[in-house]
């Protein structure tokens, strides 16, 4: 967390929640007074706790079939979430939280209305960093790892002109995507740019495993291309990225090739989130001795220099 940053337990007010895709929706959360001033320095890749236990469970036939039998568990913990933008206003902080239903929490998620309130945490943990002298940033999402990589490319356009940043966005197939672009746009386009992005002026490209939209193959494949045929300076370049634990090690391996610099947001099941229940380690080096130790993903990450990380796939 930075030095200075006030975490606390906030209720925050639904502002809008609504759907963007089979399983994605998007939730609009305000903070107003100590609230908001806590969420006025949340920065990319940090995240929130958020309790959904108090919400309902949909009607059942709104219950998707492979969901039915997890969906009436109980829930006991608080989810962790990163938000997609932050509207740092007057009166007022909105933090915006792209989600995909997979289980009880997300499920009951659908349920918040405008004006319910909610309790969440936050802000915790470490998010993205930009390090002195860099200009080019590729920043290399797989499927929900979009989400804080959107709020890192509006910190970037707003905050640090100098860097010239490059999307590229994978899937399994186009309906895996999350973003609003109407699905069958999604799978005429060819490269074309995507509006969560496109909006802070980044040239973005698809990948899809299935080749049913963009580049047909992995996201790491498409970063390759990129690098092949734009040579960007390493020393100035970095990437950042987020998603599945063994899209993130490809990245890594690649990055460490052509000797640039890569930040990687771990994903990990969280308990209390604030670095106590140890529930959330992340196996890293310790630089110079060749041995390892545990860090926790939600004190010491989730955004962690990609060099420290031993992935699992290692
Ligand atoms: C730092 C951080 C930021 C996150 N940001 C977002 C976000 O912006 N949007 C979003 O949709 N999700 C995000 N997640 C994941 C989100 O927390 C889970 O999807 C959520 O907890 C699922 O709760 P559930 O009760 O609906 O499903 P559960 O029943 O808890 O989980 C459903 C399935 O997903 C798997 N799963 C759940 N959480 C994780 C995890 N952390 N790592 C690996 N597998 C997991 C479970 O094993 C299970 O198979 C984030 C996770 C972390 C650690
Ligand atoms: S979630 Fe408890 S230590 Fe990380």
């Amino acid at each position: 967390m930075d030095a200075g940053q006030r975490k606390g337990d906030f209720l925050a007010v639904v502002a809008s929640n609504r759907r963007i895709g089979d399983t994605f929706w998007k939730l609009r959360l305000d903070f107003a007074g100590e609230a908001a001033d806590a969420f006025r320095t949340f920065r990319p890749g940090q995240f929130v706790q958020l309790d959904a236990a108090g919400a309902p469970l949909p009607p059942a036939e709104q219950i998707p079939e492979a969901l039915r039998d997890t969906a009436e568990r109980q829930v006991m913990l608080r989810r962790p979430f990163s938000f997609t933008d932050l509207d740092v206003q007057k009166r007022k902080t909105v933090g915006e939280i792209l989600y995909c239903v997979v289980g009880p929490a997300t499920l009951r998620m659908t349920m918040l209305r405008p004006g319910d309130g909610i309790a969440v945490i936050g802000p915790l943990g470490n998010g993205f960093w930009v390090p002195e002298g860099k200009r080019t940033a590729l920043l290399a999402v797989g499927g929900m790892g979009t989400a804080p990589l959107q709020h890192l490319a509006r910190h970037l356009a707003y905050d640090h002109k100098e860097i010239e940043a490059t999307v590229f966005a994978g899937a399994r197939t186009t309906r895996a995507l999350p973003f609003e672009r109407k699905q069958d746009e999604i799978s005429q386009g060819l490269g074309f740019a995507l509006p969560e992005f496109s909006r802070y002026g980044m040239e973005s490209f698809i990948a899809t495993d299935d080749g049913t939209a963009g580049f047909h193959g992995f996201v790491t494949d498409c970063v390759r291309k990129w690098l092949d045929e734009n040579h960007p300076k390493p020393e100035n370049t970095i990437v950042y990225t987020c998603g599945p634990e063994v899209m993130l090690a490809a990245m890594a391996k690649l990055a460490a090739e052509r000797r640039i610099d890569c930040q990687v947001s771990m994903e990990r099941r969280m308990a209390c989130g604030i670095g106590v229940c140890q529930s959330c380690a992340v196996e890293c080096r310790v630089p110079g001795t060749g041995e390892t130790m545990y860090r926790m993903c939600c004190k010491d990450g989730p955004v962690f220099d990609a060099r420290e990380v031993v992935f699992g796939t290692e």
